[in-house]
């Protein structure tokens, strides 16, 4: 063992002491605001979450002027974004238009790109869980259309209900043969031959605590290639949940149709968007015509998820 010289004793005393002195300050002057401090002292009842590519300002615009368009007060928008494979000047403008919104979530440390999805929404979800109080939080794609105060109503009469549940509402699907080729592709999924049933990314909401669970593991959770396929496995193993399969979710790889029951239709343009608003806003509904493309079906959770989908006549 080296001999250690008598002078080094009060300096590793001193250190000790900075450290220690340091951290009783902090306890004191920091104590609570450690663990509850958000930077936005409001709460809101709905954080929506769309994602969006950094070029894609002309749907993000459509979305502000049409289904985000004189929402509650309480309800919170984002427009989430990857920074960091931008230019300078796609940053400036991205900072411009943030100074007008303020509805841009940039995300200084992801690339944005298709394949980086799942990461973005770790990533807004931890961003948005430190920095808000809310109940409840909508992710949305910029091709998504939903009606913002039809699903605070639905929210009212769910917990009008009084269930003390988590919940994860959407349309699910848990019959998903695992993809092995195309932009979806998962190469290192083995826990089975199908997806564990998740609610289709075009539009789901979660309640606060699933946020919370979500942001506190962030570290340790598994990314696969797509984000709603990744949360229904992180939510898996969650008790007291509720996965609310839902018709009025029209999140399918392609839109169902038209149907005035719809709280989210997913692929749609932004002229269809301008349209579906246009048509709320004027009569109420937001389809004249109401058309059914295919059938859609209800989820019977009690045989396995291979089964668990089957479509239906009367169900658009
Ligand atoms: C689910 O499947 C079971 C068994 O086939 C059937 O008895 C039940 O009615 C189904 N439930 C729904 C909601 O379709």
């Amino acid at each position: 063992m080296p001999k250690l010289k008598f002078g080094l004793f009060p300096v590793i005393g001193l250190v000790l002491l900075g450290i220690l002195t340091t951290y009783y300050l902090c306890i004191r002057r920091c104590g609570d605001s450690v663990v509850t401090a958000k930077s936005d002292q409001q709460s809101y009842r709905l954080v929506v979450l769309v994602l969006s590519a950094p070029e894609n300002l002309e749907q993000r615009d459509t979305i502000r002027k049409t289904w985000l368009a004189g929402r509650s007060p309480d309800v919170k928008a984002y427009f989430a974004i990857g920074l960091m494979n931008l230019r300078p000047e796609q940053k400036l403008t991205l900072e411009s238009e943030h100074k007008k919104h303020g509805d841009l979530l940039m995300l200084p440390r992801l690339y944005d790109s298709y394949n980086t999805i799942t990461k973005k929404v770790l990533q807004s979800l931890t961003y948005i869980h430190q920095n808000h109080e809310f109940e409840f939080l909508l992710k949305a794609d910029d091709d998504s259309f939903a009606l913002i105060d039809q699903i605070l109503r639905e929210l009212n009469r769910w917990q009008l209900k009084g269930t003390k549940r988590e919940l994860y509402w959407g349309y699910f699907d848990g019959r998903a043969r695992v993809k092995r080729s195309g932009p979806w592709k998962e190469t290192d999924w083995f826990l089975c031959d199908l997806y564990l049933p998740y609610a289709l990314g075009g539009g789901y909401i979660l309640s606060y605590n699933l946020v919370t669970f979500i942001a506190d593991n962030a570290d340790y959770l598994k990314l696969y290639n797509s984000e709603d396929v990744s949360m229904g496995l992180w939510l898996a193993p969650v008790s007291n949940i509720e996965r609310r399969h839902d018709t009025r979710f029209d999140t399918e790889y392609r839109s169902r149709g038209c149907s005035n029951q719809y709280l989210v239709t997913h692929k749609q343009s932004m002229d269809d968007m301008r349209k579906l608003h246009e048509s709320y806003t004027r009569y109420g509904y937001m389809c004249s015509h109401e058309v059914s493309n295919y059938l859609g079906y209800q989820y019977n959770w009690t045989v396995p998820p291979s089964q668990c989908c089957e479509r239906r006549p009367g169900i658009a």
